[in-house]
């Protein structure tokens, strides 16, 4: 059992070929891949599980080139729960980090069964390995989404109540904590941590990963950044007259290596923890920002104008939120390092690269 991560320690376990690895469903995804970089930098040794369905194999390559080798991938579904079980039982696993599912809200509320199916099915999966394995820590990626609309105060912590979201791709992260609660009850000294993320902006500063939506984005960084780069004629800000600060929604965006590293610390902290646990972790920066002052200093950073209008609101849209964040600092040692300025300027750096403009 690895127990210390010292650098003298990772130096000493790959030397001898004794480096356990760190198995990361949807690895190949957005936060996934950034994972993997992080765990590698820390002497883990990630093993990508990912079956392309909602991601592109040429994240492979850009890691590659990060790593300077490419990276253990089992090209399988995570709800393959036989092959779970055969390669766990052949491989030391020291850390399971659990990203596979399916993401958009409005995909989720025309779709159910998809989201329920992959994302609820997909966890029960690799649960049972947990379960069966009970000696490997288990890190969930959960979402703010779980608090819904905060009634008065905006800025949540772990303690703020939690609220059924509206959304079935919602849902899936509020039963996904619930069902993990549920199976820490049964077997107390299982090592579980589900990371309640925020808003996930930028991108790998080498520009070797980023995010890559599949179709027309979502969100908005991906939006800014696509229509900067004329895949758009104008982004549209859904809403300009909430009671804000600008009148348009608030969100607490964090750099997503700041996130991938939350992971590792929340593997270390796992790994040595002596009792069983399910702990749940607010992951931002704990500041707030409007879609007007992301969009400001998108244009700011990057020295570039955005063509953009004000549309009727999203429906469902959370008017404002952000994190708590002493939770995470207190617990794991973690706070996020990274500015706005710096995501606004490595997504749009990523967005260059992969469209080939100077
Ligand atoms: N926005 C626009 N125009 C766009 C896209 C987004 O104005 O073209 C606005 C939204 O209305 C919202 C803000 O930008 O006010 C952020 O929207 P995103 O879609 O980027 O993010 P959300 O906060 O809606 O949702 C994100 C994830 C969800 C997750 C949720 C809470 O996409 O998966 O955070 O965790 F559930």
């Amino acid at each position: 059992m690895l127990f210390f991560h010292t650098s003298k320690i990772v130096e000493f376990l790959y030397l001898w070929g004794m480096l356990k690895k760190v198995l990361v469903t949807g690895g190949a995804g957005y936060i996934g891949s950034h994972t993997v970089v992080e765990l590698f930098n820390a002497g883990y040794e990630p093993v990508l599980l990912d079956d392309f369905r909602n991601s592109n194999e040429s994240v492979i390559d850009g890691l590659s080139n990060i790593l300077g080798d490419r990276p253990e991938l089992l090209k399988h579904d995570v709800c393959n729960t036989d092959y779970l079980r055969d390669y766990i039982r052949k491989h030391e696993v020291c850390g399971i980090i659990h990203f596979a599912a399916y993401k958009a809200v409005g995909e989720s509320v025309e779709n159910p069964l998809r989201y329920y199916q992959n994302n609820v099915e997909g966890l029960v999966s690799i649960l049972k390995m947990v379960s069966e394995n009970p000696e490997i820590p288990f890190v969930f990626s959960s979402s703010c989404t779980v608090y819904g609309e905060p009634q008065g105060q905006k800025e949540v912590s772990e303690k703020t109540p939690k609220t059924i979201p509206t959304s079935p791709y919602g849902f899936t992260k509020w039963l996904g904590e619930k069902i993990i609660d549920d199976l820490f009850f049964s077997q107390k000294k299982l090592r579980l941590m589900s990371l309640r993320y925020f808003n996930p902006i930028g991108a790998h500063s080498s520009t070797q990963i980023g995010e890559l939506p599949i179709g027309k984005p979502n969100n908005l960084l991906p939006f800014i950044t696509q229509t900067a780069a004329g895949l758009h004629e104008k982004l549209t800000i859904f809403g300009d007259s909430y009671p804000t600060i600008d009148g348009t929604c608030v969100r607490d965006y964090i750099h997503v290596v700041d996130l991938a590293e939350a992971h590792v610390k929340a593997l270390d902290y796992l790994i040595n923890a002596k009792d069983g646990c399910h702990e749940i972790v607010n992951i931002g920066t704990g500041n707030g920002s409007s879609v007007l002052q992301v969009v400001n200093t998108f244009e700011k950073v990057n020295d570039i104008k955005l063509n953009y209008e004000f549309g009727p609101n999203r429906p469902g849209d959370v008017i404002e939120i952000y994190a708590n964040v002493d939770y995470a600092k207190k617990l794991l040692g973690w706070s996020a390092k990274k500015t706005i300025n710096d995501a606004v300027k490595d997504a749009w750096n990523w967005e260059k690269s992969i469209r080939s403009i100077k």
